[in-house]
C-alpha cells in the first residue's frame, strides 16, 4: 500500500480520493485548507489522517502526494514535496507562470522522484487507440488537426464564479482552465506547438469577465492545428479530427466515437469503442501513478510534457492580448 496524501479536496481533490481509494492500492490522508470542507470529506470517505495545512501534514511520512489546489500554487507545493523526495501527480496546468518550474525539473531529477501531471485525457481508451494508429503510420503524415470543443460549464461548474475559474492569476479562464486539455492531447497526438496565434474573449458567462471563448490557431512542427472552445453550448462536445496523408481520423465524445476513412466519399471505418465514466479515466490515471511508482510503466504524461503544455498556455495568453502570433518558449 502506498501511502498518498490528498491535497485540496474540492471539486477534483475529493474526485482523486475517491478514484485513489478505488485502486485498493493506497493508503489514504488528506490535507484541506477549509474546516468544513476538510471534516465532511473525511467523515465520508473514512479518513483517519485529516490536515489543515502542508506544515501539519509533513509532520508524519508520505510516500506521494496529488497536488489538487488552486493552480499558482501548484509549483511551491511541489517544489517542497519534491525536496522531501515525495512522488508527485500534479493536476493542470502546473502552473500559471513560469516561475519556480525549473527548480521543480532540476530538484525532480535529482531526487529521482516521480512527477506526472495530471492531464487525464490521455486516459481515455478510443484517444489510445487514435495516438496508436497515427504512431504505427497507418495513415501517413499528420497534415492537419482540427479540435472542436464546449461545454455548458454552470451546468458541470455551478461555483464557478466563486473558485479559481473567475480570475487568470489563479488558474481561470477558459485558456488555462478548458482548452489546456486540448492542447495537451493535441500535443500528445501529432507533437508539441511551436507557435500560434488565439483570439479570446468573454462572451456570455455571468459573473465574470474571464474568457469564455476561445479559437487557437498553431503550427506543431509539420501540422497545421485549430482549436475551437466556448463554455456555453448545449452539447458537451469535445473532438479531434487528424487528417493525415492518407486517412482522415475522427474521435468525438459525445457519444463516444473513433472512426476513420481512406477513401474519397468512402465509408466510415468504425472502431468498438466504451462509454466511458469520468471516475474511470481518473482511477486509471491514480493506478497508472502507482505503476510509475513501482517501475512498472511510463508516466502518462510527464512533468517535461506539462511544462510544454503550460508554455502553450502562457503563449496563448500572450497571444490574445498581443493580437500577434507567439512563438512557444
Ligand atoms: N483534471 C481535471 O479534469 C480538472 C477538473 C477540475 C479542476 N482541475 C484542476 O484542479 C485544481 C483544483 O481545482 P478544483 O476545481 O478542485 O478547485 P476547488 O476550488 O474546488 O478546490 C481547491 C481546494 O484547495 C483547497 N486549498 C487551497 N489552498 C490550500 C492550501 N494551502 N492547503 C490545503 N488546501 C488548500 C481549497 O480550500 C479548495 O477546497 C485546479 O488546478 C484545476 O485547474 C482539474
Amino acid at each position: 500500500m502506498h501511502r498518498v496524501l490528498i491535497i485540496g479536496v474540492g471539486s477534483i481533490g475529493e474526485r482523486h480520493l475517491r478514484c485513489f481509494g478505488r485502486t485498493g492500492r493506497a493508503n489514504l490522508s488528506l490535507c484541506e485548507a477549509n474546516a468544513d470542507l476538510r471534516q465532511r470529506i473525511a467523515g465520508q470517505y473514512g479518513i483517519v489522517s485529516a490536515y489543515s495545512s502542508l506544515d501539519e501534514a509533513m509532520v508524519h511520512e508520505h510516500d506521494g502526494a496529488v497536488i489538487c489546489t488552486p493552480s499558482q500554487l501548484h509549483v511551491p507545493m511541489a517544489v517542497e514535496l519534491a525536496r522531501r523526495g515525495m512522488h508527485l501527480l500534479i493536476e493542470k496546468p502546473l502552473s500559471v507562470s513560469a516561475e519556480g518550474v525549473e527548480e521543480l525539473q532540476t530538484l525532480a531529477q535529482a531526487k529521482g522522484i516521480v512527477a506526472m501531471v495530471g492531464y487525464v485525457w490521455r486516459m481515455h481508451p478510443a484517444l489510445a487507440r487514435m495516438k496508436q494508429l497515427i504512431d504505427a503510420g497507418r495513415f501517413g503524415r499528420p497534415l492537419q488537426l482540427v479540435s472542436v470543443s464546449g461545454q455548458h460549464f454552470p451546468t458541470y461548474r455551478p461555483a464557478y464564479r466563486d473558485v479559481y475559474y473567475r480570475d487568470r492569476a489563479t488558474g481561470g479562464g477558459a485558456i488555462q482552465d478548458a482548452l489546456t486539455h486540448n492542447i495537451n492531447t493535441g500535443e500528445w497526438l501529432v507533437g508539441p506547438i511551436d507557435r500560434l496565434v488565439c483570439d479570446a474573449t468573454h462572451q456570455l458567462l455571468e459573473g465574470v469577465e474571464v474568457e469564455d471563448t476561445v479559437h487557437l490557431l498553431t503550427r506543431q512542427g509539420g501540422v497545421l492545428g485549430s482549436y475551437t472552445l466556448n463554455q456555453y453550448q448545449a452539447p458537451p462536445e469535445w473532438s479531434f479530427r487528424i487528417v493525415c496523408e492518407a486517412g482522415t481520423l475522427l474521435f468525438d465524445n459525445y457519444p463516444v466515437q473513433l472512426k476513420w476513412m481512406t477513401e474519397p466519399g468512402g465509408e466510415w471505418t468504425c472502431a468498438p469503442v466504451a462509454e466511458v465514466e469520468r471516475d474511470d479515466l481518473f482511477v486509471a490515471q491514480a493506478a497508472r501513478f502507482l505503476d510509475v511508482v513501482e517501475g512498472k510503466a511510463m508516466p502518462p504524461c510527464s512533468l517535461v510534457e506539462g511544462v510544454q503544455s503550460l508554455r502553450v498556455n502562457l503563449a496563448a495568453l500572450r497571444s490574445s492580448e498581443s493580437r500577434q502570433w507567439e512563438g512557444v518558449r
